[in-house]
């Protein structure tokens, strides 16, 4: 019999799906997507099987970084809809068992918050201290060398013009860095948090969370770290001590509410810190796996280094191949459809959490943007092309939609693939199935096996449930021997599933083969 592992929270075997709202689907016909929206396509996302939905910002915002940039922390902006429409979505989101997490940017707000027009106004402003404001030199010199993000090499202060001081921005000028050393801002930031938990949000998603501390003397960074954005690099125990203030609230709400962070740390052994003592993050986004190119060599040196840095502090992996702020996957691993077929499988089996990002069980590549429709700072445009719902005119948006349609949209529709069963939204469909059926891919142990040179292989296990993964990323077909009978329960191009496996994977192929005889009775 096959233990269920009661115990573990819902986060460890969940399945995220990440929506970013401009881009998924559009109620208002205004061709940005809005919450409505976001309700109408519920009954899809759970076909899918999908088990919790990330929503990035839909908060008020001047939309200079397109949410990121805060004006109103506890308002949905009108563009996204009204506080009832997200109440709404929060209940049509729990009718169908599904969980809702929500964005929260507590590192920096935008210029137009009333908290930092208010700070500007003058020196003497009770809220001038909930920034970072510091003096020109006398000779015109920066507080130090930190530079910002989106405009490489530029510093990350600017001069407000109206109060004669500098202010600290880690990404654009118009995103200023909140000072959480000041308690009043965490505090407020806490009462935002609050806001959201009290409507019945299921956690957060921390937006550059390892940004919210500060070094208090502002020092220098080395001459080789200051060609990096401060950001990128900022590091501070202080950061830890607001984590667990952080956890402790939401820990205080039934549920299991739960914090997942974006902290710009690549190692493993980096990001483990931000797990704390199991009383700071639940979860991490492991930057490796997104950063990954297409090679068996690579999945399996992240996959030992990230093993090799949290597990020794009990600390949950997560997998992410695609977000909002990289090219897709699809379209960096060179655009074949047996890869994106390939690195759903990998995605969805390895040990730990996976994050999926909207369109990527579509195989959506990224749109080509033209120079006049590039709209974002960052340039990330293309992975934000909105989802083509049907094959009509209008794909089911109503508008033009705010940025250019993906690659072969028609085809790639929603409608149009579920309509077949060999597209790869059905291999999403099967394998999160597979997934969900199987306590050995939820939460079991992961071990790589040896296999030849580009096949990636591993066994998760779970009391007498176990699964075995085949990854090939190579253009060549590869043999495996995995020395006892399996068949094959999911296979990325529909293949032989059902049937026992013969020790052949397919040139970009993947598999998931489970033993014969528990497969076949289901
Ligand atoms: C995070 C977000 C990104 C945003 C940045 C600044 O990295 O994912 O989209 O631009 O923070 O808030």
């Amino acid at each position: 019999m096959v233990t269920l592992h009661p115990g573990a929270p819902w986060w460890q075997s969940a399945v995220i799906y990440q929506i970013y709202p401009r881009s998924f689907a559009d109620a208002s016909g205004d061709g940005v997507g809005d919450l409505q929206g976001v309700i109408g396509r519920l009954d899809h996302l759970a076909w899918l099987g999908i088990d919790a939905i990330w929503l990035s910002p839909f908060f008020r915002s001047p939309m200079r970084d397109f949410g990121y940039d805060v004006s109103d922390y506890c308002d949905v902006d009108p563009l996204f809809g009204s506080l009832d429409d997200f109440d709404a979505l929060v209940a049509a989101t729990h009718e169908r068992g599904l969980r809702l997490i929500i964005d929260w940017v507590p590192a920096h707000t935008s210029s137009d918050h009333p908290w930092f027009v208010e700070a500007r106004a003058s020196r003497e402003s009770p809220r001038r201290d909930w920034y970072v404001w510091r003096d020109l030199g006398a000779n015109g010199e920066l507080p130090n060398n930190w530079t910002c993000s989106f405009h490489p090499g530029q510093p990350a202060w600017t001069l407000d013009e109206g109060s004669g001081q500098l202010y600290l921005h880690s990404f654009l000028p118009e995103q200023p860095d909140l000072n959480w050393a000041n308690p009043d801002v965490e505090a407020a930031m806490h009462d935002v948090l609050r806001f959201w938990l009290d409507r019945g949000v299921d956690g957060i998603r921390a937006d550059v969370i390892h940004n919210i501390g500060k070094d208090p003397l502002l020092a220098d960074l080395s001459p080789k770290l200051a060609r990096i954005p401060q950001q990128a690099v900022n590091e501070q125990p202080v950061t830890h001590e607001y984590l667990r203030r952080i956890r402790a609230l939401l820990d205080r709400y039934e549920g299991e509410r739960m914090m997942v962070g974006e902290v710009w740390r690549l190692l493993p052994e980096q990001t483990a810190l931000y797990y704390g003592k199991g009383d700071e993050l639940h979860l991490n986004f492991n930057l490796l796996s997104i950063l990954a190119d297409w090679s068996a060599a690579t999945w399996r040196d992240s996959i030992e280094k990230t093993a090799a840095g949290l597990d020794p502090v009990d600390a949950w992996p997560t997998w992410v191949l695609s977000n909002h702020d990289f090219p897709r996957h699809r379209t960096r691993f060179g655009g074949a459809e047996a890869t994106a077929r390939a690195a759903a499988i990998l995605l969805l089996t390895l040990r730990g959490t996976p994050f999926l990002y909207m369109g990527e069980e579509l195989g959506l590549e990224d749109a080509v943007v033209p120079p006049d429709r590039v709209v974002d700072p960052g340039g990330r445009d293309g992975c934000r092309a909105p989802i083509p719902w049907d094959a009509s005119a209008d794909r089911g948006w109503g508008a033009d939609p705010w940025l250019p349609w993906p690659p072969d949209a028609d085809a790639r529709s929603v409608e149009r693939q579920r309509k077949d069963d060999t597209s790869i939204l059905h291999l999403y469909r099967r394998t999160l199935a597979a997934r969900r059926a199987s306590p050995a891919l939820r939460l079991g142990e992961q071990t790589l096996l040896p296999a030849a040179e580009g096949l990636l292989a591993y066994r998760r296990e779970c009391d007498d449930d176990q699964r075995t993964v085949l990854v090939n990323f190579r253009d060549q077909p590869a043999r495996f021997d995995p020395g006892e009978r399996l068949e094959i329960e999911v296979a990325s191009d529909g293949a032989h599933e059902g049937e026992p496996f013969s020790g052949d994977v397919r040139a970009r192929q993947a598999l998931i083969l489970g033993r014969a005889a528990r497969t076949s009775a289901g």
